[in-house]
């Protein structure tokens, strides 16, 4: 029950009937005053945006000023209501991000949009703008994308759970953003992209009580019905037909059913081979008899987080009508102790056919992708990309700035590490060597479930590897990036709905 941004795109001229155009102005934009582009908005705001730069107003990443508009235009046409000046700081932040300038652009345009969203909503206004002040005429394509993403980030809650929920003052009460001089059909990807990745937040954010694995599957259904996406949900009965023993056996604890959730998008040519995307749909993790701490275990109805994001990316790709062939797989169950779960030291069968001894049940998620790995693979699928908060050691190594990405094919890799550049869901590559396997020594197995204390996500990985075969295929280990506090000023605390915008990305260069 999100509010949904109406954003159009209109000319480049500044001078709008809005009630608020919002400006993103780096540091030496505003140490340069306000340039030919903003001269004639400037002189129907009787040259106080020329006065305010670079003196009240330096353009630093926190800064804002606003400004209000005396009188309408001589010629009739009423310019905006107010002025929002939105500080990007330095241009060379992209550069000493080690980003690529065109990427650090697009996030900082994400940013400009949703602090422009967040104002607009304080002041009770029902429409914003958002304008460029370069005097270059440049194209704007990736901006517009990159600002519409942004806005409607910003423009996310959850508020299905509260009983003020009609008239909460979080709600918010912009229903729409002109871009002037935006590009309209990437401003549409850009919206399209912000809205998946928010139908990512709130499967997130429903708790475990409510988002059960069927809950899950019944939300996956009813959107594949409504963008027109195959789907089919295998319950346990099925998946013990499939020989799918490893999810089983993560589910056997809990009193919930575990379900298979396969969605699929034919945009391409019919026997084209697809591209998969893989996505750990934990809807509560406990641990299992390996039980949690409790201190913060309330987190792990976010266990289910990229199996959201491959549900909510699969929707944008169907609205996006992608040429090309996709399946989309969320193995989904609870991890619980008790009197029926499985055990540390038990030895379990795979689809694979492989045997595991699980000598921890806390790792149950490399156990539930095992056998959606291997039912994808069979597929023949040209590339599987999967994703999963998977292990604490993610967030040892990388904190919560980068998700971690392992893989045999270094080209696919590439890809996916270049698409979350440009989504702006960073990863960092760490390495995946035949050595590590050696960690996964059983004395009664084929696998053990854990390689020790050591390198836990690479070993985690290397578990998967296991169960894929010679496709190319590329883990993104989300377990520090997924959820937590705001660190962007289009994320809110609780859920972020990543890697939606990344994976969908991903799939659009992939069209190309
Ligand atoms: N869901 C957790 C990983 C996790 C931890 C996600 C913290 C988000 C924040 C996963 O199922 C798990 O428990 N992994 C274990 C693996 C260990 C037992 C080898 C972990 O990381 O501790
Ligand atoms: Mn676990
Ligand atoms: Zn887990």
């Amino acid at each position: 029950m999100t509010r949904k941004l109406k954003i159009t795109c209109v000319g480049a001229d500044l001078v709008r009937p809005v009630p608020l155009l919002a400006l993103g102005v780096s540091r030496k934009r505003a140490s340069a005053g306000p340039g030919s582009a903003l001269a004639k908005l400037d002189s129907r705001f009787g040259g106080r945006i020329g006065a305010v730069m670079g003196r009240d107003f330096r353009g630093g990443a926190k800064d804002e000023l606003l400004l209000y508009s005396s009188r309408t235009g001589e010629d009739g046409d009423p310019g905006p209501e107010r002025v929002l000046l939105l500080g990007t700081g330095e241009p060379e932040n992209g550069a000493s991000s080690g980003m690529d300038s065109a990427c650090a652009r697009m996030d900082s345009m994400r940013g400009v949009a949703a602090r422009a969203l967040r104002r607009a909503d304080r002041l009770g206004l029902p429409a914003f703008a958002l304008g460029w002040v370069e005097d270059a005429a440049d194209d704007h394509g990736s901006e517009s994308q990159a600002a519409a993403e942004g806005a409607v980030l910003a423009s996310w809650s959850f508020r299905e759970l509260r009983s003020d929920r009609e008239d909460g003052e979080d709600r918010g009460t912009v229903a729409s953003l002109e871009l002037a001089g935006g590009d309209e059909k990437a401003a549409r990807i850009g919206g399209v992209l912000g809205e998946a990745a928010n139908f990512a937040r709130t499967l997130q954010a429903r708790p475990g009580n409510l988002a059960t694995p069927s809950a899950l599957a019944r939300s996956a259904e009813k959107m594949a019905a409504a963008v027109g996406l195959g789907c089919v949900v295998f319950d346990e009965k099925r998946m013990a037909a499939e020989g799918m023993e490893a999810i089983l056996a993560v589910s056997k604890g809990s009193a919930e059913e575990a379900r298979l959730i396969v969605l699929e998008h034919l945009g391409g040519e019919p026997d084209d081979a697809p591209l998969a995307l893989v996505g750990k749909g934990l809807s509560f993790d406990a641990g299992g008899i390996s039980l949690k701490p409790p201190l913060r275990m309330e987190e792990m109805k976010y266990d289910m987080s990229g199996g959201a994001a491959v549900i909510a990316a699969m929707k944008a790709i169907a609205e996006l009508d992608l040429p090309v062939n996709v399946l989309g797989v969320v193995p989904s169950s609870e991890n619980l102790p008790s009197g029926t779960a499985v055990k540390p030291g038990d030895v379990i069968g795979t689809r694979a056919g492989k045997s595991v001894e699980v000598v921890n049940t806390d790792a149950e998620g490399r156990l539930v992708l095992a056998d959606a790995l291997d039912w994808v693979s069979d597929r023949n699928p040209r590339a599987i990309v999967d994703c999963a908060t998977l292990t604490g050691a993610a967030v040892v190594a990388l904190g919560r700035h980068a998700s971690a990405v392992l893989g045999t094919d270094d080209e696919l890799a590439a890809q996916v590490v270049a698409a979350g550049e440009r989504s702006g869901e960073r990863c960092w590559r760490l390495p995946l060597w035949p050595a590590y396997r050696d960690q996964l020594r059983s004395e009664c197995a084929d696998l053990a479930n854990v390689g020790g204390r050591a390198a836990g996500t690479i070993t985690a990985a290397a578990f998967l590897r296991e169960f894929v075969d010679d496709t190319p295929w590329t883990h993104i280990d989300i377990a520090g990036t997924a959820y937590g506090k705001a660190l962007k000023p289009y994320q809110s605390k609780g859920p972020h709905g990543l890697p939606t915008r990344l994976l969908v990305e991903w799939a659009l260069a992939r069209t190309r």
